[in-house]
């Protein structure tokens, strides 16, 4: 109800948000991809390390061909999290997925300051590509989804088993 302290959830309106934002964006999610990620390093150089397959490579940054498909996963479940989110209320990755996914960031030593830092460059990102269609909703929305996926990706950070 419209009393209650959690609020109304994830809105239409927020889901539209996300959605509309993300349509513009997509034709080149590659390159938006790769400035996400840039402005990362920007802001946290040693997250690099974190990556075995930038660790391991001697090519430039924006020519490793793995750099991209993370970034993109990163745009894509956030974006399948708004919707998520409006039709349940809750982020549902797949169990096992879900699983994986904290393993491997717990695995490779990825900690909160890297989600907060991701955030803010992810956002940067968006307002940067969508220009005159930003509006602190949209930020809002976006961070939202964000932070529930971020918080379910959280809750299974420990050791594989
Ligand atoms: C791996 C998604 C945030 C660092 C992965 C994988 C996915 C993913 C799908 C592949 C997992 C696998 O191997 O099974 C996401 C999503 C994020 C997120 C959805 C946020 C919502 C971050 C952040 C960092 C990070 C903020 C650090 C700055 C890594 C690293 C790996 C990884 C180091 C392992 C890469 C390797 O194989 O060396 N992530 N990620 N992730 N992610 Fe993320």
């Amino acid at each position: 109800n419209a009393c209650d302290i959690e609020g109304r959830g994830f809105t239409e309106e927020q889901e539209a948000l996300v959605v509309k934002s993300w349509s513009v964006m997509k034709s080149n999610a590659g390159e938006l991809g790769l400035k996400f990620f840039f402005k990362i390093f920007e802001i946290a150089p040693s997250a690099q390390k974190l990556f075995s397959f930038l660790r391991d490579s001697n090519v430039p940054l924006e020519q490793n061909p793995k750099l991209k498909p993370h970034a993109m996963s990163v745009f894509l479940m956030t974006c399948e999290s708004a919707v998520q989110l409006r039709k349940s209320g809750k982020v549902t990755v797949r169990e096992s997925s879900l699983k994986k996914l904290g393993a491997a960031h717990f695995k490779y030593g990825v900690v909160n300051e890297h989600f907060e830092v991701a955030k803010f460059a992810l956002l940067e990102t968006i307002k940067e590509a969508v220009g005159e269609m930003w509006s602190a909703e949209m930020k809002n929305a976006w961070g939202e989804a964000y932070d529930h996926l971020v918080a379910a990706i959280k809750s299974q950070m420990k050791p594989a088993d």
